[in-house]
């Protein structure tokens, strides 16, 4: 039985002073949950992601509080060791500080240790107003997939010189307010490597390179468990659309051919 994984720890795990890469990995149920939970996974993300992954959208601007609460308290009750961080979805930071904290404070309500929103300097009167409310807050910088129509599509952020130094102000500007760890995504791996390096909290790369203090993949990526093109940083490690597809094709020919159920599989 492991610890429950807390975020001060957390906070403390920079790989530059000898500690462990952290492992983040998202869930959006119990039962994904308890399987994160039961690989030792350091944080269970429950992402917005959950609209593109789980609800069939095309990016996670449909995600809605009601969306998150749902899903953060069916994976609370997983009963995970790992940190449960949720993300705040779009709209619930952007129109005024008050709503923002009383957003945080429902999916703390829902199971949530900490809550992750996207942005840099645009957003630190609502990272300074949530963590005076003493709810941890976790950031999100690069490719911000809420971003995605200011950015004009999913693409990889901060290439030019310009773009890697507001990269940095923001991340140096995010750990002033009190994130205890900032998630990168889209990004060179050279521009994480400035950023991991130049600020104390630690950075959760994805799609960020491998100078990073930890790394975050979405469980249905990590699995095979959807069709289609994955990005290039994908490393999947099992097949379960295809070997699912294959399990159910078996199922069906079966119950074609009389095969189930079986005597033992029916009640006397
Ligand atoms: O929504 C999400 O799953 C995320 C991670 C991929 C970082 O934000």
């Amino acid at each position: 039985m492991r610890d429950t994984v807390t975020v001060p720890e957390v906070r403390g795990r920079k790989r530059a002073q000898g500690a462990q890469p952290i492992v983040m990995i998202t869930a959006y149920d119990t039962p994904s949950a308890k399987i994160v939970d039961e690989s030792l996974a350091d944080i269970i993300l429950v992402g917005d992601s959950l609209g593109m992954v789980v609800l069939g959208y095309d990016n996670t601007l449909a995600v809605t509080m009601e969306d998150m609460i749902h899903h953060v308290s069916a994976v609370k009750r997983s009963d995970p060791k790992a940190l449960l961080v949720a993300d705040m979805p779009w709209m619930s930071y952007h129109v005024s500080v008050r709503e923002s904290v009383l957003n945080a404070a429902s999916l703390i309500r829902a199971g949530a240790n900490a809550v992750k929103l996207e942005g840099g300097q645009n957003r630190l009167d609502v990272i300074h107003a949530i963590n005076d409310a003493e709810i941890p807050v976790m950031g999100h910088l690069g490719l911000t997939p809420q971003s995605v129509n200011a950015f004009g599509g999913f693409k990889v952020q901060a290439r030019e010189e310009a773009t890697r130094k507001r990269l940095l102000e923001d991340a140096l500007a995010i750990c002033e307010a009190g994130v205890f760890a900032v998630v990168l995504e889209g990004i060179p791996s050279e521009a994480a490597k400035e950023v991991t390096e130049a600020i104390g909290v630690p950075t959760i790369g994805i799609g960020a390179g491998p100078n990073c203090d930890g790394q975050v993949l979405v469980f249905h990526d990590l699995l095979g468990y959807s069709l289609g093109r994955k990005p290039k940083f994908v490393r999947s490690y099992e097949t379960f659309a295809e070997s699912g597809i294959a399990a159910l094709a078996l199922f069906r020919e079966d119950v074609i051919e009389g095969r189930y159920p079986k005597e033992a599989e029916s009640y006397k």
